[in-house]
């Protein structure tokens, strides 16, 4: 019997033989392997001349032919070079150790705190949410910014996006959400911006208290495509692994178009022909996927609300991304580049922008003021630009001069400093006194 046991461990120590390929191609960001068999999804690993080794993820293939992705910038490989497929599954723990870490698209921590440990197993695919098991939104959430507390309520599990173009301030404004939403966990995904903005974001808009309590997920533009996807993807990985916990999850993901961009050029090297602004087909069929793993969850506790920031590139609302975003989402908040210009900011513009959920989770009285302020608003802007040159004469129309009346309050009302705090019993109570 001891002897059986020894050769059995004998036999455990023999190193058994990988099946190995070999690189023939990298043309772009696309490699190619044969030689062995390997499936789409798995890991690889490619020997670089150097003697390093260089992670990978297969992304297709045709015939014998395997076509892999690198995570990093693709240095040093050489024809032939060896390509050792990884057999495990990858598969990351996490639990509460996590909170105030920051990690790379694959989960590995990037701030020099030691080794990432959990309890729980996390998959690196976003979980799928029965529709009919989804917990309903019907709890204001309170993001602390006067102009959508009143005038576009969110609720705890909607998923939003902020769409601007570039400089408009989406970014600033993303941050004061973050400081003033009360969350248990806040996950921020910094997906494909300036690198710079990571540093701000972490001291300026969470601070050390509220690091404490977020996980972030950082893919700047220089990371290659691939990670910026994973990242993207891990973010919501994260962000759903607590709220079946139980906890309260902000979501914060800046950008959404960066995404969409690192899945075009994944795309495009792949071949696949390009349709609506360069992008191809399965773009558009793989953002509602990930948007709708975002929300709520199908427990009882736990809610899951999703911020994304969308660049409207040349300020162009037609954009394919901004416009596949304002139909997958629960709600569009438009900032636009003239009443940043004018020094309003935050530069939302209230009559572009709708919150989906918002009749289901506010007052009636709530809702006329908001009603009336929209209608107010849109009043003033018929006449605005007869104001300056003497053009508007008063008396004509009673509710066209009250809006422009009240024209001056409101702008007050709903332009709010970055350092300001502004509670939602507190935005409503203005809005309602405001318009009454
Ligand atoms: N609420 C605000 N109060 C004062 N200034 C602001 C505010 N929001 C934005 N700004 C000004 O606008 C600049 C650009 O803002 P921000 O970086 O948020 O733009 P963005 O929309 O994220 O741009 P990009 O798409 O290029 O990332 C800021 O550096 C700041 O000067
Ligand atoms: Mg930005």
């Amino acid at each position: 019997m001891i002897a059986d046991a020894l050769r059995k461990l004998e036999l455990d120590a023999v190193p058994m033989a990988t099946p190995t390929g070999r690189l023939v191609g990298a043309s772009g960001l696309l490699l190619e392997a044969v030689g062995c068999p390997l499936h789409t999804g798995q890991r690889a690993r490619i020997e670089t001349v150097d003697g390093q080794w260089l992670d990978a993820q297969v992304v297709g293939f045709r015939d014998k032919v395997s076509y892999l992705m690198p995570f990093k910038k693709a240095i040093g490989l050489q024809t032939g070079a060896r390509v050792l497929p990884q057999q495990d599954k990858v598969t990351l723990k996490i639990g509460q150790g996590w909170l105030g870490r920051m990690v790379n698209g694959l989960g590995e921590p990037i701030d020099g705190l030691g080794k990432l440990t959990g309890e729980h197993e996390l998959d690196m695919q976003p979980p799928r949410v029965n529709p009919l098991r989804k917990k309903p939104v019907h709890e204001p959430l309170d993001v602390g910014v006067r102009a959508i507390n009143s005038m576009l309520t969110l609720g705890k599990g909607q998923r939003v996006g902020l769409m601007a173009g570039s400089g408009v301030g989406k970014s600033v404004l993303l941050g004061i959400i973050t400081r003033q939403t009360v969350a248990d966990v806040v996950v921020v995904g910094l997906i494909g911006e300036r690198s710079r903005e990571v540093r701000e974001f972490v001291d300026m808009s969470l601070g050390p208290e509220g690091l404490k309590k977020a996980v972030l997920v950082i893919a700047p533009a220089d990371e290659s495509p691939m990670m910026r996807v994973m990242a993207t993807e891990l973010c919501h990985t994260i962000a759903a692994h607590y709220r079946d916990q139980g906890k309260n999850v902000l979501l914060l993901v800046d950008s959404l178009t960066r995404y969409a961009m690192a899945l075009r050029e994944v795309a495009l090297a792949l071949g696949e022909p390009p349709a609506t602004k360069g992008y191809p087909p399965s773009v558009f069929s793989n953002l509602p996927q990930l948007v709708e793993s975002a929300g709520n969850g199908e427990h009882e506790n736990g809610s899951m609300s999703a911020i994304y920031t969308v660049l409207a590139e040349g300020d162009d609302q037609q954009d394919p991304i901004v416009d596949t975003a304002r139909a997958i989402l629960d709600g569009h908040i438009v900032l636009t580049r003239s009443l940043a210009e004018r020094g309003h900011y935050p530069a939302i513009d209230v009559g572009q922008s709708i919150s989906r959920c918002m009749n289901g989770i506010i007052s009636k009285e709530h809702m006329l003021a908001a009603r009336s302020l929209k209608a107010a608003m849109a009043k003033h802007d018929r006449v605005r630009d007869l104001i300056p040159l003497g053009a508007y004469v008063p008396g004509a129309d009673p509710v066209t001069d009250r809006a422009v009346q009240l024209n001056p309050h409101i702008e007050n009302f709903l332009c709010q400093g970055t350092k300001e705090d502004a509670p939602y019993t507190g935005c409503v109570e203005g809005l309602e006194r405001l318009m009454k």
